[in-house]
């Protein structure tokens, strides 16, 4: 497959297809991007021209460069334009009946050597393939949102993936400039795994009323180092969104209770506080409202980010100790695809294993509750004196 050359296809112009088209655009590559909806195929190129505008009056980009770019793009809702196509990328809404219709409908389009690639946030890609004939050629290719400017995306075989249709879309995604990883077909892939503690443990030390949502913001900024802290990166996500994927999350792993969601959480998405975009969340977003003060305890401060960031290596831990991913795309996951400030298994030897595997029993048994039973890989690796990376 010629990179340069091929034809790309993307189904669904809403977020994250808009986004994926302007990526594949800019790589050089000519796009067709198909959606069923007219008003949202005109609000797609009124976004994109707002962007390469924007873009242009920061001396970013040139007028020829944009216009290159957005002249790459065939906007149309005439789904065989797909024809010849050598890779679609499916971004419509998250039902499965949905996709399964697309995707036998694309298979009839397209030639045998297009691979079909969904971006589904939580849907297993062994289900969506399935309606194939040729499900070898199905994959996941999951961006981040805004996906011009998230550098990760996962990209995971299902169990009918051919290593062919793996090597071809990791090689085009990489020739995008893009930082890919590969993750196994599990709830959540990598990062939406991964992060769940950042906001369920985060969630529990306020349900406990270790510390209200500011301190523990400033906790984990001021210790931890992430640019955002959780409650202010949940009212960001939208609590209803954040909310749907741990809820998903925790579903699809038999109710594993680390992935338990929290009912505060919860309450805050059905009263309709649901972050900035509805004005009000954990905090105020309304005109003069002013953020609560955060009580800049240390040690409170380094407890809250301690056990954290505990919990967050523990969920590192066991996705490597189950065969997700590699140590190396796991800590890539987590640095490009949610902004960490360290990959989470380098992380963890800096504070030392043994260090993270007190903290984690520690919590294990104070609570007895097994959202906090620690990885066996942790043990062994504390027990053998080992790091994850040398
Ligand atoms: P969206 O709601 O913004 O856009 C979905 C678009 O698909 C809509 O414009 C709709 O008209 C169109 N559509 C629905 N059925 C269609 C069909 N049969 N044929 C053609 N177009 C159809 O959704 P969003 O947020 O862009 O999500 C799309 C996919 O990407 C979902 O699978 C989601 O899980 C995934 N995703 C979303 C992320 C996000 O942050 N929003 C991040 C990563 C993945």
């Amino acid at each position: 497959m010629e990179n340069e050359k091929i034809k790309v296809g993307v189904l669904g112009a809403g977020t994250m297809g808009t986004g994926i088209a302007q990526v594949a655009s800019q790589a050089g590559h000519n796009v067709v991007l198909v959606d069923v909806n007219e008003e949202v195929l005109n609000q797609s190129q009124t976004k994109l021209r707002k962007t390469f505008e924007r873009l242009i009056e920061k001396g970013k980009w040139t007028d020829a460069y944009a216009n290159d770019v957005f002249g790459r793009i065939k906007f149309t809702t005439d789904i065989h334009k797909f024809a010849e196509s050598k890779l679609i990328i499916e971004a419509i809404v998250e039902k499965i009946e949905v996709k399964h219709t697309v995707f036998k409908q694309l298979e009839s389009i397209v030639g045998e050597d297009c691979i079909l690639a969904s971006n589904t946030s939580s849907l297993s890609i062994a289900g969506i393939g399935s309606v194939l004939h040729h499900p070898n050629r199905s994959i996941g290719i999951h961006f981040f949102n805004p996906a011009p400017l998230m550098p990760l995306v996962e990209i995971i075989p299902a169990v009918q993936t051919s290593k062919e249709t793996v090597d071809k879309a990791k090689k085009l995604i990489d020739s995008w400039g893009k930082v890919s990883v590969l993750a196994k077909d599990t709830p959540g892939f990598i990062v939406n795994r991964v992060a769940r503690p950042f906001y369920g443990e985060a969630l529990r030390i306020y349900e406990e009323g270790i510390a209200d949502f500011a301190t523990i913001d400033w906790a984990l900024t001021t210790y931890g180092g992430f640019k955002m802290g959780p409650f202010t990166l949940m009212d960001y996500i939208g609590n209803d969104v954040n909310y749907a994927v741990t809820e998903i999350v925790f579903e699809a792993f038999y109710y594993d209770p680390r992935f338990m969601p929290s009912f505060t959480q919860k309450r805050h998405a059905e009263a309709g506080y649901l972050g900035r975009k509805s004005g009000r969340g954990y905090y105020e977003y309304s005109e003069g409202a002013t953020l609560p003060e955060a009580t800049k305890d240390e040690k409170l401060g380094k407890e809250i980010t301690t056990r954290v960031l505990a919990m967050l290596i523990n969920g590192a831990a066991d996705a490597l100790f189950l065969n997700v991913a590699t140590k190396e795309d796991i800590d890539l996951a987590m640095t490009n695809g949610v902004n960490y400030p360290k990959g989470l298994l380098k992380w963890a030897d800096e504070i030392g294993i043994q260090e993270v595997l007190d903290v984690l029993q520690g919590l294990f048994d104070e609570y007895g509750e097994d959202r906090y039973r620690p990885c066996p890989l942790l043990k062994r690796m504390a027990r053998e004196n080992k790091t994850f990376f040398s």
